[in-house]
């Protein structure tokens, strides 16, 4: 198969910054309990006039610039996001005309906080079978506009942000060896915006209920996702041929420190071969794999040749992981 890796990498997150100071005053809690149990010490939340396909747009601007890339040579955008400016047109269609990207074919993927992984793998296997040469893959979210700040169990675990790469053929030996994506759909209620669908459309009455917000079972979906972290880190390395003493870094989804802490023990990596941002951004949804795979680039931690693998989890439930070669 092609060697399909990435090419370009860029990351936009909103200006401001939503303290845990700043959430004391807005609800019962306090900055001990959000650092002890989530790790969690600020966030940024988008400007009023911000929707997601802004952010997005953001972080594509510098992609394609670190690619050298006109906006023209895309063929394909890929949008993961679970907040899209509206249903329809598809967040990704509204940043094809923002960018001027018009032989880009796009569309969006919704897998919550995997929604970045499978994006990758969806858009890698159309490069691989020669349907495109490029594709623009981006995880953004703005979950700050379906979070309740009056709840006191989610206000304080999200925020906005985006993360864009660029992917296409790279030399032998590099890029994608191995993807392994699941879902557990029974699940479900365990992450969700109840209203809003075809299912509970919007009414007084919904909106009344806070039926528009994020719901989550939190010690459940800590259960997952320890559980997920772990299995398919093992899957994506075994499809690859490799063990978890070929990791170089990875880069997990920033949920919860206590979570990604509990994947570290299991496959034995220390500090320094692990990518944590969770602090200063908190769980950005799709968002959160490619801004800290991004940031990892920025910071030099990630050189040609090293095995790069990212895996997360999110509402589906789901799970995405990926093994890649720098
Ligand atoms: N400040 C102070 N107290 C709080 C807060 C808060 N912000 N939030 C909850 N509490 C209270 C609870 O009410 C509870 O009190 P009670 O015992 O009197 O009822 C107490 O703290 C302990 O609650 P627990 O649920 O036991 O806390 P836990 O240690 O499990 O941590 C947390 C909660 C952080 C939510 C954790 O379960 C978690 O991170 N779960 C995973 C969440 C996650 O990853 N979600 C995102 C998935 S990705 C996506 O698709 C968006």
């Amino acid at each position: 198969v092609l060697p399909i890796g990435i090419i370009g990498t860029g990351k936009y997150v909103p200006e401001k910054i939503l303290t845990n100071a700043d959430l004391e005053k807005m609800v019962e809690t306090n900055d001990e309990w959000i650092v002890s149990r989530t790790g969690i010490r600020e966030r940024h939340i988008a400007a009023p006039e911000q929707a997601t396909s802004d952010l997005a747009y953001e972080a594509a601007l510098k992609a394609l610039e670190s690619a050298g890339m006109d906006a023209t040579e895309l063929d394909l955008i890929v949008v993961a996001t679970i907040t899209p400016d509206t249903f329809f047109p598809s967040t990704a269609c509204i940043l094809q005309d923002k960018l001027g990207a018009k032989n880009a074919a796009a569309f969006d993927l919704s897998a919550a906080c995997s929604g970045f992984v499978y994006s990758l793998a969806s858009a890698t296997s159309m490069l691989q079978m020669g349907l495109y040469k490029n594709a623009l893959v981006i995880g953004a979210d703005t979950l700050s506009r379906i979070t309740d700040y009056t709840d006191r169990n989610t206000c304080v675990l999200f925020g906005d942000g985006a993360g864009a790469v660029i992917i296409g053929e790279v030399g032998e030996g590099r890029g994608f060896k191995s993807f392994d994506l699941g879902a557990e759909g029974s699940g479900g209620e365990l992450l969700t915006m109840p209203a809003g669908g075809s299912r509970l459309p919007a009414s007084a009455e919904t909106l009344s209920n806070n039926q528009h917000y994020i719901r989550m079972g939190g010690r459940e979906v800590f259960k997952f996702a320890v559980r997920v972290m772990g299995s398919a880190t093992d899957e994506v390395l075994r499809k690859a041929g490799m063990t978890k003493d070929d990791i170089d870094i990875l880069i997990p989804h920033q949920a919860n420190i206590r979570i990604i802490q509990s994947a570290m023990n299991r496959l034995e990596l220390s500090e320094d071969r692990v990518m944590i941002n969770v602090d200063r951004y908190a769980n950005t949804s799709a968002a959160s794999i490619p801004l800290a795979l991004v940031e990892a680039v920025e910071q030099g931690r990630i050189k040609e040749g090293d095995r790069v693998v990212m895996v997360g989890f999110g509402g589906g439930l789901t799970w995405g992981a990926s093994v890649l070669v720098w």
